[in-house]
């Protein structure tokens, strides 16, 4: 008969040899981890993006492409009828362009009244400016008043670009 000084276990280990054993397992764990970790880094570590096919210079151009471009086009040339389109859209009347302004720029402010901007079709809003005549408007709206911004904040609009569209905004709040 085996005897020992340490309890034995239900399958005949005693504490000591589990804890060896647990021990061991523990340690083996951890070197696989570190093996894998290894693993993947030098697999990944060693590639070479030049190689790759998405990495090439025309996949790489072909994602960074505009979604748009723009062209420019002689209107008398033979055109396709993209362009022909081009050439329509700009060609627009003058009365479009307060509205084109408006939804260009002016809209970000404008359009849901934000920090205190007279929204668009509020009559309340404009009465008071209104009153004051289109030609304050116009200074206002071009030079810039409190936090409204020179030109709606684009400094590249034509004057009567922003006239046309304090026009819009006004006839729309009228
Ligand atoms: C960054 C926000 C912002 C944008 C963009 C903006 N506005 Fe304003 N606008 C304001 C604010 C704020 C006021 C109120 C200013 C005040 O009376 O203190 C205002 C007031 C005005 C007024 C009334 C001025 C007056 O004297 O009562 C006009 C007209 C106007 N804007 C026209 C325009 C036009 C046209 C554009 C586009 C080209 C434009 N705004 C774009 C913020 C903006």
């Amino acid at each position: 008969m085996i005897t020992s000084s340490s309890p034995r276990t239900q399958r005949g280990m005693s504490t000591v040899e589990s804890a060896i054993a647990v021990a061991v397992g523990a340690i083996g764990l951890v070197i696989g981890i570190v093996l894998i970790v290894q693993f993947s880094i030098s697999s990944y570590g060693s590639r070479d993006a030049s190689k790759e096919s998405s990495m090439s210079h025309d996949a790489i151009m072909a994602r960074l492409k505009p979604v748009g471009e723009i062209g420019m086009y002689d209107p008398n040339a033979p055109q396709p009828t993209a362009a022909k389109a081009l050439v329509v859209a700009a060609a627009v009347p003058s009365a479009n362009k307060g509205e084109a302004t408006f939804k260009g720029i002016c809209t970000g402010c404008h359009g849901a009244g934000v920090m205190g901007a007279p929204k668009f079709g509020d009559k309340a809003a404009w009465a008071p400016r209104i009153a004051k005549g289109l030609d304050v408007l116009y200074v206002s709206a071009i030079k810039g008043k409190n936090a409204m911004p020179a030109k709606g904040g684009n400094p590249a609009l034509a004057d009567d670009d922003i006239k046309a569209a304090v026009q819009y905004m006004v006839n729309a709040a009228k």
